[in-house]
């Protein structure tokens, strides 16, 4: 039966550029997440948008004399033109800033107070003399209690992950000028997280996550398992969503507490763009849905505790039903980090693959290839250009790329253009193709269950055994002796290699579609990204990347590749790179 799968994708920050760690952490496993569900005929829904509030923003567009907004929207436009050229296939890529996500994120704080999840409190917060301003957490910096991490930030510290609060840093000095901030009062909501605990989270944490990766199951279940604490939810700043109560005029959402809402309000902005505004109930509110969140380990806290415990208060939002409650993350796969020739990515050093600089020199598919295979799945891993020539010219060119472009050459220029019509087939051919067709069920549990490195892994080694076959078989002797078994031989390896298209689909999308055309079919395996402008009805207006999977005819099933069947004349689907990029590259670094 076809399931309701709902890929949410942690919202990238619209103040830096997207580099290969953002990448592999979560835009390119939520998208062959979502394409291998496509292919499995299941309705995905996979959303995600710029985070275009928070200090972030703000801490650049002070520092280029800029108004937030500017800032943002430059960044988001360079995002909606990376994800389509990177095959990153979003339903709805949208950004905070819009309308829709405003009211219901402030919807979702109301349902939350009226529940009594909230209160508020008056406490002593970072306040600059020099600024004459209370510093956001991201403008203080200090040493970590935790772990005694000298540049740990007020929000949390980026050696032990803790979340912190400006106030809990020891020696803090403003990031803006250096000097000491004072405390002063201010008061703000707090979401009462003890009382949430009580209320099912800490129960929802203890049952039924046996398919969670370890260190995120364990990550949650220690932090509320030390016993929470209430956090603030409001800030005394001006970039923001406003805080939607009478006399707190000047203060904001949090940007965590909102940025996670925006997997909802997308899931509703997304509906009513198709004119079904109803039809992301389907996503939220049916029990037997999956929602899997693809995000990076730092974000762990908020998308295993504080974004359920969000969902569990305000329990229904936008129905009436009292049957319906809204899901909670049915997985949170985050991933480790990736680094880069054996050093953390920097923005500020330059230390950084830039995606779109990247796109400028290399095909997607190869730098989707090896950000797969390296994907910090389980612990961090290296981006080697070493690495990436190695797989790109081992891998796809001398396996896949080379198996099919000997197979379908030799069928175009011996068997008139045609997929041949085959003999008998022998053990040595049905064994090949069955062991590729007994691929399908295992890699797609490996996917669905998101184990990509190993799925990819899988698929490279059937496209071994079926270079293998080829080799063995050697078509271009056969057919000086027997044309009718060279004719079997090439009908076998354009088996394979159609069945292999599909189980490659979710990772290589743009040369699986190239394939789909070389074999003869019309149409496409996927649907077509484009990207759209939409006014809201305040004036507002935005663009996003959509999707639209009604041209897709890709499934996940084996071929049944018909003989007579007319071929396209194949280009080679990878290139080999000269071991040369590889010092070229490594001289941009750091520079
Ligand atoms: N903008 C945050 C980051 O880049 C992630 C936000 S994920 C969200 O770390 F769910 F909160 F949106
Ligand atoms: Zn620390």
């Amino acid at each position: 039966m076809a399931e309701y799968i709902l890929v949410a994708v942690a919202w990238p920050y619209a103040s830096a550029k997207i580099h290969t760690g953002n990448v592999t952490g979560s835009h390119l496993p939520g998208d062959i997440c979502a394409r291998y569900h496509r292919l499995k005929g299941d309705h995905v829904l996979m959303v995600s948008g710029s985070d275009s509030h928070g200090t972030p923003i703000t801490v650049v567009a002070d520092k280029e004399g800029r108004h937030p907004r500017e800032v943002f929207e430059h960044f988001h436009q360079g995002f909606l033109e990376l994800f389509q050229r990177l095959g990153i296939s979003y339903d709805l890529f949208t950004h905070t800033d819009t309308e829709n996500h405003h009211r219901v994120a402030q919807d979702f704080f109301l349902a939350l107070l009226h529940k009594g999840y909230l209160y508020t409190q008056v406490e002593k917060q970072m306040y600059s003399e020099t600024q004459r301003r209370f510093l956001p957490d991201r403008y203080v910096e200090g040493t970590c209690p935790v772990c005694g991490y000298e540049a740990a930030r007020g929000d949390q510290c980026d050696r032990c992950n803790t979340l912190l609060d400006p106030t809990d840093l020891i020696n803090p000095r403003s990031k803006i000028d250096g000097s000491t901030p004072v405390l002063r009062e201010t008061e703000h909501f707090y979401l009462d997280l003890p009382k949430l605990a009580r209320a099912g989270l800490t129960e929802w944490l203890q049952t039924g996550k046996e398919h969670w990766r370890p260190n995120v199951i364990n990550f949650a279940r220690q932090y509320v398992g030390e016993g929470l604490q209430g956090r603030p939810i409001t800030r005394d700043l001006d970039w923001g969503i406003p805080v939607p109560v009478a006399g707190w005029e000047g203060k904001c959402l949090y940007v965590w507490f909102e940025a996670v809402i925006g997997y909802f309000s997308a899931s509703i902005e997304w509906a009513h763009n198709h004119n079904r505004p109803e039809a992301w109930k389907d996503w939220w509110y049916n029990p037997s849905a999956k929602t899997l969140y693809f995000i990076g380990k730092d974000n762990i806290p908020f998308h295993t505790v504080i974004w359920p415990a969000e969902l569990l208060g305000v329990e229904r939002l936008y129905d009436d039903d009292p049957e319906h409650k809204l899901n909670l993350p049915y997985d949170v796969p985050a991933n480790e980090f990736m680094n880069l020739e054996g050093q953390k990515i920097s923005g500020s050093r330059n230390w950084a693959v830039w995606m779109d600089e990247a796109l400028d020199r290399y095909d997607p598919d190869p730098l989707r290839y090896y950000l797969t295979a390296a994907m910090p799945e389980t612990r961090d891993t290296d981006w080697l250009w070493e690495e990436f020539v190695r797989r790109n010219n081992d891998e796809l060119v001398a396996t896949w790329g080379n198996l099919v472009h000997r197979a379908l050459t030799f069928a175009y220029r011996h068997f008139d253009g045609r997929v041949p019509t085959p003999g008998t087939l022998e053990d040595v051919d049905t064994s090949l193709l069955s062991r590729i067709e007994g691929g399908f069920e295992p890699i797609g549990d490996l996917i669905a269950g998101c184990k990509f490195r190993a799925a990819l892994s899988e698929v490279m080694a059937l496209a071994r055994e079926a270079n293998r076959y080829l080799e063995t078989k050697s078509p271009w002797f056969q057919i000086k002796e027997d044309r009718q078994a060279a004719a079997t031989s090439i009908y076998v390896a354009l088996r394979a290699i159609d069945s292999l298209k599909i189980l490659f689909a979710p990772f290589l999308p743009f040369t699986s579609e190239k394939l789909h055309r070389y074999l003869g079919y019309e149409g496409t395996l996927f649907g077509k990204p484009y990207t759209a402008t939409f006014e809201e009805p305040g004036g507002r207006v935005h663009e996003a990347l959509c999707y639209d999977n009604s041209p897709a005819t890709g499934e996940w099933t084996p071929s049944q590749l018909p003989p007579g069947q007319p071929l396209q004349w194949p280009e080679p689907l990878f290139t080999k790179l000269d071991e040369s990029i590889i010092e070229e590259e490594k001289a941009r670094l750091g520079r």
